[in-house]
Protein backbone atom coordinates (compact mmCIF):
# COMPACT_ATOMS: atom_id res chain seq x y z
CA UNK A 1 0.00 0.00 0.00
CA UNK A 2 1.17 3.44 -0.79
CA UNK A 3 1.97 5.65 2.33
CA UNK A 4 2.95 9.36 3.50
CA UNK A 5 6.72 9.73 4.17
CA UNK A 6 7.39 9.08 7.44
CA UNK A 7 6.82 12.41 9.51
CA UNK A 8 4.15 13.73 6.88
CA UNK A 9 0.41 13.33 7.38
CA UNK A 10 -2.92 13.85 5.75
CA UNK A 11 -5.56 16.23 7.72
CA UNK A 12 -8.74 14.35 7.20
CA UNK A 13 -12.17 15.61 7.38
CA UNK A 14 -12.86 14.95 10.45
CA UNK A 15 -10.05 17.08 11.63
CA UNK A 16 -10.44 20.20 9.53
CA UNK A 17 -13.24 21.59 10.90
CA UNK A 18 -11.05 21.90 14.04
CA UNK A 19 -8.15 23.74 12.50
CA UNK A 20 -10.38 26.22 10.12
CA UNK A 21 -11.71 27.18 13.46
CA UNK A 22 -8.35 27.91 14.94
CA UNK A 23 -7.11 29.72 11.33
CA UNK A 24 -10.39 31.52 11.51
CA UNK A 25 -10.00 32.67 15.52
CA UNK A 26 -6.40 34.06 14.45
CA UNK A 27 -7.13 35.82 11.13
CA UNK A 28 -10.13 37.62 13.24
CA UNK A 29 -7.90 38.11 16.28
CA UNK A 30 -4.93 39.60 14.54
CA UNK A 31 -6.56 41.18 12.35
CA UNK A 32 -8.38 43.11 15.04
CA UNK A 33 -4.42 44.25 15.90
CA UNK A 34 -4.02 46.09 12.52
CA UNK A 35 -2.42 42.84 10.79
CA UNK A 36 -2.67 41.56 6.99
CA UNK A 37 -2.41 38.28 5.91
CA UNK A 38 1.11 38.02 3.52
CA UNK A 39 1.52 34.29 1.25
CA UNK A 40 5.25 33.25 0.79
CA UNK A 41 6.31 30.80 -1.22
CA UNK A 42 7.40 27.60 -0.15
CA UNK A 43 10.58 27.12 -1.47
CA UNK A 44 13.72 29.82 -0.96
CA UNK A 45 17.00 29.93 -1.69
CA UNK A 46 19.12 27.75 0.87
CA UNK A 47 21.17 30.67 1.38
CA UNK A 48 18.24 32.78 2.72
CA UNK A 49 18.05 30.50 5.53
CA UNK A 50 21.83 29.86 6.22
CA UNK A 51 21.92 34.14 6.42
CA UNK A 52 18.89 34.00 9.17
CA UNK A 53 18.62 31.31 11.10
CA UNK A 54 22.28 30.46 11.38
CA UNK A 55 25.02 28.31 10.37
CA UNK A 56 26.15 26.77 13.68
CA UNK A 57 22.01 25.60 14.38
CA UNK A 58 19.49 22.02 14.28
CA UNK A 59 17.79 23.51 11.83
CA UNK A 60 20.60 24.84 9.73
CA UNK A 61 23.05 21.74 9.95
CA UNK A 62 20.48 18.62 10.15
CA UNK A 63 17.19 19.28 9.67
CA UNK A 64 16.72 21.17 5.82
CA UNK A 65 15.25 19.74 2.88
CA UNK A 66 17.60 20.87 0.48
CA UNK A 67 17.92 20.65 -3.07
CA UNK A 68 19.63 21.49 -6.27
CA UNK A 69 16.71 22.42 -8.89
CA UNK A 70 17.41 21.74 -12.69
CA UNK A 71 20.02 24.88 -12.62
CA UNK A 72 22.52 23.39 -9.85
CA UNK A 73 21.15 26.30 -7.56
CA UNK A 74 20.19 24.98 -4.12
CA UNK A 75 17.06 25.76 -2.88
CA UNK A 76 15.61 24.54 0.68
CA UNK A 77 11.93 23.52 1.73
CA UNK A 78 11.00 26.61 4.38
CA UNK A 79 11.75 25.32 7.65
CA UNK A 80 10.32 28.46 9.62
CA UNK A 81 8.56 31.73 7.91
CA UNK A 82 10.17 34.76 9.51
CA UNK A 83 13.27 34.56 7.04
CA UNK A 84 10.69 34.71 4.09
CA UNK A 85 9.08 37.84 5.25
CA UNK A 86 11.53 39.68 6.24
CA UNK A 87 12.85 38.80 2.34
CA UNK A 88 9.65 39.98 1.09
CA UNK A 89 9.57 43.17 2.83
CA UNK A 90 13.21 43.96 1.66
CA UNK A 91 12.46 42.95 -1.51
CA UNK A 92 9.33 44.77 -1.94
CA UNK A 93 10.48 47.83 0.06
CA UNK A 94 7.53 47.14 2.54
CA UNK A 95 9.40 49.59 4.76
CA UNK A 96 8.55 52.90 2.66
CA UNK A 97 5.15 53.06 5.04
CA UNK A 98 4.59 52.98 8.48
CA UNK A 99 5.02 49.56 10.74
CA UNK A 100 4.28 46.50 9.50
CA UNK A 101 2.33 43.88 11.01
CA UNK A 102 2.23 40.61 8.54
CA UNK A 103 0.63 37.08 8.97
CA UNK A 104 1.29 33.76 7.60
CA UNK A 105 -0.27 30.34 7.62
CA UNK A 106 1.30 27.11 6.27
CA UNK A 107 3.05 24.18 6.02
CA UNK A 108 6.97 23.90 6.96
CA UNK A 109 9.24 21.42 6.85
CA UNK A 110 12.67 20.05 8.88
CA UNK A 111 14.09 16.80 8.75
CA UNK A 112 13.65 16.25 12.83
CA UNK A 113 13.14 12.73 14.52
CA UNK A 114 8.91 12.29 14.51
CA UNK A 115 6.70 12.09 17.22
CA UNK A 116 3.48 13.10 18.84
CA UNK A 117 3.71 16.72 18.42
CA UNK A 118 6.33 16.68 15.92
CA UNK A 119 6.45 15.91 12.18
CA UNK A 120 8.73 16.92 9.51
CA UNK A 121 5.82 18.76 7.51
CA UNK A 122 3.90 20.88 9.95
CA UNK A 123 1.95 24.07 10.11
CA UNK A 124 2.46 27.13 11.51
CA UNK A 125 0.75 30.36 12.11
CA UNK A 126 3.15 33.03 12.48
CA UNK A 127 2.93 36.79 12.43
CA UNK A 128 5.87 39.56 12.39
CA UNK A 129 5.90 43.31 13.45
CA UNK A 130 8.37 44.86 11.04
CA UNK A 131 9.59 48.58 12.09
CA UNK A 132 8.53 49.17 16.29
CA UNK A 133 11.45 48.96 18.37
CA UNK A 134 9.07 50.08 21.82
CA UNK A 135 8.96 46.90 24.87
CA UNK A 136 4.70 47.76 24.66
CA UNK A 137 5.09 46.74 21.19
CA UNK A 138 6.12 43.22 22.54
CA UNK A 139 3.81 42.89 24.98
CA UNK A 140 1.14 44.47 22.81
CA UNK A 141 1.77 41.12 20.24
CA UNK A 142 2.01 38.45 23.33
CA UNK A 143 -1.17 40.01 25.39
CA UNK A 144 -2.92 38.89 21.56
CA UNK A 145 -1.08 35.55 21.28
CA UNK A 146 -2.74 34.78 24.91
CA UNK A 147 -6.18 36.24 23.65
CA UNK A 148 -5.93 34.40 20.77
CA UNK A 149 -5.59 30.84 23.11
CA UNK A 150 -8.06 32.06 25.41
CA UNK A 151 -10.67 32.60 22.75
CA UNK A 152 -10.19 28.84 21.68
CA UNK A 153 -10.52 28.00 25.31
CA UNK A 154 -7.51 26.95 26.06
CA UNK A 155 -6.28 25.98 29.24
CA UNK A 156 -3.42 25.28 31.13
CA UNK A 157 -0.63 27.31 28.78
CA UNK A 158 2.36 29.20 30.29
CA UNK A 159 4.27 31.88 29.12
CA UNK A 160 8.22 32.00 29.02
CA UNK A 161 10.22 34.85 28.89
CA UNK A 162 13.88 35.81 28.50
CA UNK A 163 15.69 38.08 27.22
CA UNK A 164 19.04 37.32 24.89
CA UNK A 165 20.42 40.77 24.70
CA UNK A 166 21.90 42.58 21.88
CA UNK A 167 25.52 42.67 19.54
CA UNK A 168 26.76 44.99 22.48
CA UNK A 169 26.14 42.72 25.73
CA UNK A 170 25.80 39.22 24.27
CA UNK A 171 29.59 39.30 23.01
CA UNK A 172 30.97 39.76 26.89
CA UNK A 173 28.00 37.18 27.77
CA UNK A 174 29.18 34.50 25.25
CA UNK A 175 32.80 34.88 26.42
CA UNK A 176 32.12 34.19 29.90
CA UNK A 177 30.00 31.08 28.52
CA UNK A 178 32.63 29.72 27.10
CA UNK A 179 35.30 29.96 29.86
CA UNK A 180 32.74 28.63 32.02
CA UNK A 181 31.87 25.57 29.53
CA UNK A 182 35.76 25.06 28.91
CA UNK A 183 35.87 23.47 32.45
CA UNK A 184 32.92 20.96 31.24
CA UNK A 185 34.30 19.71 28.40
CA UNK A 186 34.52 16.35 29.54
CA UNK A 187 30.94 15.85 29.79
CA UNK A 188 29.50 17.72 26.50
CA UNK A 189 27.85 16.24 23.46
CA UNK A 190 30.02 15.61 20.29
CA UNK A 191 27.94 18.62 18.82
CA UNK A 192 28.40 20.92 21.96
CA UNK A 193 32.29 20.62 22.03
CA UNK A 194 31.85 22.08 18.84
CA UNK A 195 29.35 24.97 19.40
CA UNK A 196 31.53 26.24 22.70
CA UNK A 197 34.08 27.69 20.19
CA UNK A 198 31.38 29.26 17.63
CA UNK A 199 27.85 29.43 19.57
CA UNK A 200 28.14 28.73 23.00
CA UNK A 201 24.43 29.57 23.65
CA UNK A 202 23.86 26.61 21.57
CA UNK A 203 24.49 24.42 24.13
CA UNK A 204 22.53 25.84 26.95
CA UNK A 205 19.74 24.09 24.35
CA UNK A 206 21.16 20.68 23.95
CA UNK A 207 18.50 18.68 25.16
CA UNK A 208 21.82 15.36 25.99
CA UNK A 209 22.17 14.44 29.39
CA UNK A 210 25.27 15.94 30.06
CA UNK A 211 25.18 19.23 28.81
CA UNK A 212 21.88 19.30 30.64
CA UNK A 213 23.85 18.45 33.58
CA UNK A 214 27.23 20.78 32.60
CA UNK A 215 24.94 23.77 31.90
CA UNK A 216 22.75 23.45 34.97
CA UNK A 217 24.89 25.96 36.88
CA UNK A 218 26.64 28.15 33.79
CA UNK A 219 26.37 32.51 33.95
CA UNK A 220 22.95 33.78 33.23
CA UNK A 221 22.45 36.14 30.43
CA UNK A 222 20.05 38.36 32.10
CA UNK A 223 22.62 39.23 34.51
CA UNK A 224 25.21 40.40 31.35
CA UNK A 225 22.48 42.55 29.67
CA UNK A 226 23.45 45.98 28.75
CA UNK A 227 21.08 49.34 30.13
CA UNK A 228 19.20 49.54 27.10
CA UNK A 229 18.71 45.86 27.11
CA UNK A 230 18.04 45.36 30.67
CA UNK A 231 15.58 48.82 30.76
CA UNK A 232 13.88 46.95 27.61
CA UNK A 233 13.22 43.35 29.36
CA UNK A 234 11.89 44.91 32.45
CA UNK A 235 9.73 47.72 30.25
CA UNK A 236 8.15 44.81 28.71
CA UNK A 237 7.51 42.53 31.97
CA UNK A 238 6.01 46.08 33.49
CA UNK A 239 3.81 46.35 30.37
CA UNK A 240 2.39 42.60 30.75
CA UNK A 241 1.63 42.87 34.42
CA UNK A 242 -0.48 46.19 33.54
CA UNK A 243 -2.05 44.30 30.53
CA UNK A 244 -3.03 41.13 32.89
CA UNK A 245 -0.73 38.81 31.11
CA UNK A 246 1.18 36.25 33.09
CA UNK A 247 4.90 35.74 32.47
CA UNK A 248 7.49 33.57 33.93
CA UNK A 249 10.89 34.21 33.55
CA UNK A 250 13.31 31.35 32.11
CA UNK A 251 16.76 33.13 31.93
CA UNK A 252 17.78 29.71 30.21
CA UNK A 253 15.21 29.82 27.39
CA UNK A 254 17.91 30.64 23.94
CA UNK A 255 15.61 29.42 21.09
CA UNK A 256 16.77 27.47 18.11
CA UNK A 257 17.25 30.17 15.82
CA UNK A 258 20.20 32.52 15.78
CA UNK A 259 18.87 35.96 15.05
CA UNK A 260 16.72 36.61 17.79
CA UNK A 261 17.52 39.75 20.01
CA UNK A 262 16.21 40.83 23.15
CA UNK A 263 12.78 39.32 24.26
CA UNK A 264 12.47 35.92 23.23
CA UNK A 265 9.64 33.62 24.35
CA UNK A 266 7.64 30.29 24.59
CA UNK A 267 4.45 29.25 25.81
CA UNK A 268 3.89 26.10 26.72
CA UNK A 269 0.92 23.50 27.28
CA UNK A 270 0.33 20.76 29.49
CA UNK A 271 -1.19 17.72 28.78
CA UNK A 272 0.30 16.80 25.17
CA UNK A 273 3.74 14.97 26.12
CA UNK A 274 7.19 15.92 25.55
CA UNK A 275 6.40 18.60 22.58
CA UNK A 276 4.89 20.62 24.58
CA UNK A 277 5.89 24.01 22.85
CA UNK A 278 2.72 25.25 21.34
CA UNK A 279 3.94 28.99 20.39
CA UNK A 280 7.98 30.40 20.64
CA UNK A 281 9.56 33.96 18.96
CA UNK A 282 10.29 37.06 19.98
CA UNK A 283 12.96 40.26 18.84
CA UNK A 284 14.88 40.10 15.71
CA UNK A 285 16.45 43.98 15.20
CA UNK A 286 19.37 42.79 13.46
CA UNK A 287 17.59 40.65 11.00
CA UNK A 288 16.37 42.80 8.24
CA UNK A 289 19.78 44.57 7.99
CA UNK A 290 21.43 42.02 8.29
CA UNK A 291 20.01 40.56 4.97
CA UNK A 292 20.47 43.72 3.09
CA UNK A 293 17.50 45.97 4.34
CA UNK A 294 17.61 49.29 6.61
CA UNK A 295 17.93 49.22 9.90
CA UNK A 296 14.85 47.80 11.25
CA UNK A 297 13.45 46.56 14.96
CA UNK A 298 11.05 43.45 15.05
CA UNK A 299 9.15 41.13 16.62
CA UNK A 300 7.62 38.21 15.62
CA UNK A 301 6.27 34.73 16.65
CA UNK A 302 4.94 31.18 15.40
CA UNK A 303 2.16 28.65 16.34
CA UNK A 304 2.33 25.29 16.00
CA UNK A 305 -0.87 24.07 14.32
CA UNK A 306 -0.21 20.10 15.49
CA UNK A 307 0.47 20.81 19.34
CA UNK A 308 -2.58 23.48 18.84
CA UNK A 309 -4.73 20.48 17.02
CA UNK A 310 -4.03 17.96 19.99
CA UNK A 311 -5.29 20.09 22.64
CA UNK A 312 -8.45 20.79 21.09
CA UNK A 313 -9.04 17.78 19.90
CA UNK A 314 -11.83 17.77 22.30
CA UNK A 315 -13.38 21.23 21.21
CA UNK A 316 -16.64 21.16 20.61
CA UNK A 317 -18.59 20.29 17.69
CA UNK A 318 -17.79 22.59 15.13
CA UNK A 319 -18.63 21.45 11.48
CA UNK A 320 -21.76 23.43 9.99
CA UNK A 321 -24.92 21.23 10.28
CA UNK A 322 -26.10 19.90 7.41
CA UNK A 323 -29.04 20.08 5.72
CA UNK A 324 -30.27 16.98 3.27
CA UNK A 325 -32.88 17.74 0.78
CA UNK A 326 -35.08 14.12 -0.28
CA UNK A 327 -37.09 14.82 -2.91
CA UNK A 328 -39.25 12.44 -4.54
CA UNK A 329 -41.97 12.88 -7.55
CA UNK A 330 -41.94 13.47 -11.25
CA UNK A 331 -39.40 16.38 -12.97
CA UNK A 332 -41.32 19.21 -11.86
CA UNK A 333 -40.99 18.16 -7.71
CA UNK A 334 -37.48 17.82 -9.01
CA UNK A 335 -36.76 21.32 -10.50
CA UNK A 336 -38.50 22.94 -7.51
CA UNK A 337 -36.10 20.86 -5.07
CA UNK A 338 -33.16 21.87 -6.94
CA UNK A 339 -34.42 25.25 -6.81
CA UNK A 340 -34.54 24.95 -2.32
CA UNK A 341 -31.11 23.61 -2.87
CA UNK A 342 -29.74 26.83 -4.80
CA UNK A 343 -31.20 29.13 -2.39
CA UNK A 344 -30.59 27.49 0.76
CA UNK A 345 -26.71 27.17 -0.75
CA UNK A 346 -27.05 30.81 -1.43
CA UNK A 347 -27.99 31.56 1.82
CA UNK A 348 -24.67 29.58 3.49
CA UNK A 349 -26.58 26.18 4.70
CA UNK A 350 -24.51 23.25 3.72
CA UNK A 351 -26.84 21.08 1.58
CA UNK A 352 -26.48 17.55 0.76
CA UNK A 353 -28.66 15.98 -2.09
CA UNK A 354 -29.71 12.54 -3.91
CA UNK A 355 -28.34 11.96 -7.53
CA UNK A 356 -30.48 9.11 -8.43
CA UNK A 357 -33.80 9.97 -7.81
CA UNK A 358 -34.29 7.38 -5.34
CA UNK A 359 -37.07 6.56 -3.23
CA UNK A 360 -37.77 8.22 0.06
CA UNK A 361 -36.57 5.59 2.36
CA UNK A 362 -33.03 4.96 0.69
CA UNK A 363 -32.65 8.86 0.71
CA UNK A 364 -33.45 9.52 4.62
CA UNK A 365 -31.13 6.71 4.97
CA UNK A 366 -28.00 8.61 2.71
CA UNK A 367 -29.70 11.69 5.05
CA UNK A 368 -28.70 9.50 8.26
CA UNK A 369 -25.72 8.33 7.25
CA UNK A 370 -24.15 11.37 6.78
CA UNK A 371 -25.28 13.36 10.00
CA UNK A 372 -27.81 15.29 8.53
CA UNK A 373 -29.00 17.58 10.75
CA UNK A 374 -32.40 18.49 9.09
CA UNK A 375 -34.12 16.59 6.38
CA UNK A 376 -36.53 19.15 4.20
CA UNK A 377 -38.39 16.46 2.19
CA UNK A 378 -40.71 17.47 -1.12
CA UNK A 379 -42.83 15.27 -3.01
CA UNK A 380 -45.79 15.49 -5.28
CA UNK A 381 -48.19 16.87 -2.68
CA UNK A 382 -45.88 19.21 -0.62
CA UNK A 383 -45.44 20.87 -3.97
CA UNK A 384 -48.96 21.00 -4.88
CA UNK A 385 -49.82 22.69 -1.62
CA UNK A 386 -46.91 24.84 -1.79
CA UNK A 387 -45.37 23.60 1.84
CA UNK A 388 -42.31 21.41 2.76
CA UNK A 389 -41.82 19.11 5.59
CA UNK A 390 -38.81 19.43 7.70
CA UNK A 391 -37.46 16.74 9.87
CA UNK A 392 -35.59 17.51 12.99
CA UNK A 393 -33.38 14.36 12.62
CA UNK A 394 -32.25 15.26 16.68
CA UNK A 395 -35.56 15.00 18.09
CA UNK A 396 -37.48 13.17 15.79
CA UNK A 397 -39.92 15.39 14.97
CA UNK A 398 -41.10 16.64 11.95
CA UNK A 399 -43.23 20.05 10.71
CA UNK A 400 -44.43 20.89 7.36
CA UNK A 401 -43.48 24.82 7.15
CA UNK A 402 -44.15 27.13 3.89
CA UNK A 403 -42.15 26.42 0.96
CA UNK A 404 -41.62 30.62 0.28
CA UNK A 405 -39.05 31.39 2.53
CA UNK A 406 -38.16 28.10 3.25
CA UNK A 407 -33.99 29.79 3.44
CA UNK A 408 -35.14 31.83 6.08
CA UNK A 409 -36.73 29.78 8.43
CA UNK A 410 -33.83 26.75 8.26
CA UNK A 411 -31.23 29.43 8.60
CA UNK A 412 -33.21 30.52 11.56
CA UNK A 413 -33.27 26.85 12.97
CA UNK A 414 -29.90 26.09 12.42
CA UNK A 415 -28.91 29.57 14.35
CA UNK A 416 -31.05 28.64 17.17
P1 LIG B 1 10.23 27.73 16.31
O1 LIG B 1 10.36 27.72 17.78
O2 LIG B 1 11.26 26.99 15.55
O3 LIG B 1 10.19 29.25 15.86
O4 LIG B 1 8.81 27.15 15.89
C1 LIG B 1 7.61 27.74 16.39
C2 LIG B 1 6.60 26.67 16.76
O5 LIG B 1 6.39 25.79 15.64
C3 LIG B 1 7.07 25.73 17.86
O6 LIG B 1 6.87 26.29 19.13
C4 LIG B 1 6.18 24.52 17.63
O7 LIG B 1 4.89 24.73 18.19
C5 LIG B 1 6.07 24.48 16.12
N1 LIG B 1 7.02 23.50 15.57
C6 LIG B 1 8.33 23.66 15.33
N2 LIG B 1 8.88 22.53 14.83
C7 LIG B 1 7.87 21.63 14.74
C8 LIG B 1 7.77 20.26 14.29
N3 LIG B 1 8.82 19.61 13.79
N4 LIG B 1 6.56 19.65 14.35
C9 LIG B 1 5.47 20.30 14.83
N5 LIG B 1 5.50 21.59 15.26
C10 LIG B 1 6.68 22.24 15.22
C11 LIG B 1 10.06 29.66 14.57
O8 LIG B 1 9.81 28.95 13.64
C12 LIG B 1 10.21 31.16 14.42
N6 LIG B 1 10.07 31.51 13.00
C13 LIG B 1 9.16 31.89 15.25
C14 LIG B 1 9.26 33.37 15.12
C15 LIG B 1 8.51 34.18 14.35
N7 LIG B 1 10.15 34.12 15.73
C16 LIG B 1 9.98 35.38 15.36
N8 LIG B 1 8.98 35.42 14.50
Amino acid sequence: MLRTIRGFKDILPAEIHLWQHIEETARKIFESYGFSEIRIPIVERTDLFRRSIGEVTDIVEKEMYTFSDRHGESITLRPEGTASVVRAYIEHKLYGGPISKLYYMGPMFRYERPQKGRYRQFYQIGAEVLGEESPRLDAEILEMLMRFFSHLKLAGTTLQINSLGCRICRPGYKDELKRYLGGKRGVLCEDCLKRVEINPLRVLDCKSRGCTEATSGAPSILEHLCDECRGHFHAVLDCLQTAGVHAVTNKRMVRGLDYYTKTTFEVTAEGIGAQNTIAAGGRYDMLVRDLGGPDTPCFGFAIGMERMGLLLKEATELKKPLVFVAVFGGDDVHAAGMDVIDRLREHGVAVERDYERKGIKPQLKRANRLGARYVLILGTDELAAGTIAVKDMEAGTQEVVSLEGIEATVVKKIRT
